[in-house]
């Protein structure tokens, strides 16, 4: 079946075909963890949907949106080549209208570990997520967990305005030296993506201890060793489900996360954690 290109809500509309949807919202610049989320919505779903879309609302002025790589036409081989049925890429004026006054607000989740360094991040994901699953009405999105507070806000919002929608997180996709894939990663030197490796390789080190002080203590210990290069903006163990920082006597799964700044490209990164008591 060939790929059917929807560049507007009203043809959106006519792609739609009978059974299962799974959507996989992106903002386009497709590599192979985009990939991997895009087989794993035709293992789902009868149909699948990628959206194309690079969401202005979720940048702050100073952030890379007018730089953000915009790659259309590989992006359409790479959803024809994975089996998408359809790809909706809108332009911001069919997403937006200009008079706009309503958004989702993501609470005080929004607002801590990448929030707090991202300010209104959260509410620009949640408001573009949102009208994508009304414009698409998917049975199941796919979200990597690569961004594991998007994916954790997303879940949130699913179940606070109980939309009747799957939530699956896929994992994350690393180059064989460990470096989580993401479309800024086109934006390092040879240098920098060298300077970059800390980040996995503090998860690594912080994932072999068994206490959330020494978790971090191990992470953060790599992360200085990489240098002045690497400007850590966080590192922080929390509870996947709420974002809020674990202490000592927390049990149960955790999540890692990482944020830096390597040059002028910011990264994140994260692992998932079983702690025992
Ligand atoms: O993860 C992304 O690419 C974006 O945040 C998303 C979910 C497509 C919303 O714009």
């Amino acid at each position: 079946m060939d790929l059917i290109v929807a560049g507007n809500r009203d043809d959106l509309a006519k792609a739609r075909g009978t059974g299962t949807v799974a959507l996989v919202p992106t903002m386009g610049a497709l590599h192979d963890g985009h990939r991997s989320l895009i087989r794993a919505a035709r293992a789902r779903a009868d149909q699948v949907v990628v959206s194309i879309f690079v969401n202005p609302l979720q940048f702050a002025p100073n952030e890379d949106f007018s730089r953000y790589p915009r790659t259309f036409d590989a992006d359409l081989e790479v959803c024809r080549a994975e089996g998408a049925g359809v790809v909706f890429a809108p332009s911001a004026v069919d997403m937006y209208r200009p008079d706009r006054q309503v958004s989702v607000c993501s609470g005080e989740m929004g607002t801590i570990v990448e929030g707090a360094s991202r300010p209104g991040h959260f509410d620009g994901v949640l408001t573009v997520v949102l009208k994508l699953f009304n414009l698409v009405h998917p049975d199941l999105a796919i979200f990597g967990q690569k961004d594991a507070q998007q994916l954790a806000v997303i879940r949130r919002m699913v179940a606070d305005l109980d939309l009747p929608i799957e939530i699956v997180g896929a994992p994350t996709v690393r180059e064989p030296d460990g470096l989580a894939l993401s479309s800024r990663n086109r934006y390092l030197s040879a240098g920098e993506r060298t300077v970059a490796l800390a980040l996995s390789r503090a998860l690594r080190a912080g994932a072999a201890e068994l206490t959330p002080s020494a978790i971090r203590a191990t992470a953060r210990a790599v992360l200085d060793a990489a240098g002045p290069d690497l400007d850590l903006d966080y590192l922080a163990l929390v509870d996947p489900a709420t974002f809020k920082e674990v202490g000592d006597s927390y049990a149960g799964s955790a999540v890692l996360a990482v944020a830096a700044r390597v040059g002028t490209t910011r990264l994140i990164d994260n692992v998932v954690l079983s702690l025992r008591p």
